[in-house]
């Protein structure tokens, strides 16, 4: 599919996050040098900055097989079992939202990561008994939006912990040109420049809103993607220009009208505005803190400065 396409196959292609890339250059040198599977690696940070990528992108560079699965996807040990028990020798195994597994099916994950071996409980009740098969050699990689989220066992047994971090404009601007390339698009640097700004420092954001501008262009019969384009089509999807979309804008406003500009509860805040607090903490409010429109103290979230200003609101006395 084209999606699929859109994903970079190397770390060569793969643009921005130059530390995790410049780290995991020589980690999986190093494991090719001694025929050793890679060392088990945890990717955490905000959704939609590659962590999928760079697994499918770590397999690819070790040469061996790629399987993907998730946290909430697997109910039981059994079903982690099964995976596991298929895996060959020096495969990745990508779980993504790692921090979901059920306790009961961490459980199995422990042994398994650091000896390569599974732990079967066969038969019940006084003639049970505990087996130890053998696994394969493997790399685990586990994603998770923040680190803090797993277990202090299960975190412990990752070699390698690797942050992403929000794109800057420039490294965005040459994913969106990328993008185009393979979409068989022109878009001008101006264009590029715009999406890219109003992507909130997201890959995943940059090539869905660029997606929508093309569109755009398209039915005005255009063969290329022009400024003036972009912005026609930006405003239509309310994403303003500092990349914002409808819930930054309940979410900032509801604090500034609804609680004074803070500090309010998590919880209060959005069950005011009617989010999941769950999506405001790992969807929302990365981008909001890192661009410095909220801050989080002790007693709750705080909007700044910024945030008035951003609204042409005043700023009230301290
Ligand atoms: N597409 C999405 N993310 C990308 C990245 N980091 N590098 C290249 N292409 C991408």
């Amino acid at each position: 599919s084209i999606e699929f396409s859109l994903r970079p196959a190397n770390l060569n292609q793969y643009i921005g996050q130059t530390k995790t890339k410049e780290n995991l250059r020589i980690f999986i040198e190093a494991a090719k040098m001694r025929n050793e599977p890679l060392d088990h690696v945890l990717l955490y940070g905000p959704p939609g900055l590659g962590k999928t990528t760079l697994a499918s992108i770590i397999a690819n560079e070790m040469g061996v097989q790629f399987r993907a699965t998730s946290g909430p996807a697997i109910e039981r040990a059994g079903d982690l079992a099964a995976i596991l028990s298929s895996l060959e020798a020096g495969d990745v195994l990508f779980i993504d939202e790692i921090h979901r597994l059920p306790r009961s099916v961490e459980e199995v994950l422990y042994p398994a990561m650091e000896d390569f071996c599974l732990d079967i409980v066969i038969g019940s009740g006084p003639s049970a008994r505990s087996v130890r098969l053998d696994l394969p050699p493997f790399t685990l990689i586990g994603a998770t939006t923040r680190a803090g989220l797993l277990s202090a066992p299960l975190r412990d047994r990752f070699g390698v912990l690797s942050r992403l971090d929000f794109y800057d404009t420039k490294d965005l601007c040459s994913i969106v040109q990328r993008t185009g390339d393979i979409f068989h698009i022109g878009i001008d640097g101006d264009a590029a420049i715009e999406i890219a700004r109003r992507s909130r420092g997201t890959p995943r954001i940059a090539n869905r809103l660029l997606k929508r501008v093309r569109d755009m262009a398209q039915v005005k019969g255009m063969d290329r993607i022009l400024f003036d384009t972009t912005q026609e089509a930006l405003e239509m999807l309310q994403v303003d220009p500092a990349g914002l979309d409808h819930i930054d804008h309940k979410f900032l406003l509801g604090i500034i009208d609804g609680f004074r500009g803070g500090p309010v509860g998590l919880d209060t805040i959005a069950a005011t505005i009617g989010e999941e607090s769950q999506t405001i903490e790992d969807v929302y409010e990365p981008f909001l803190l890192q661009q410095g429109f909220i801050q989080r103290t002790p007693r709750g979230r705080v909007v700044t400065p910024k945030a008035y200003q951003h609204f042409h609101r005043e700023v009230p006395e301290a």
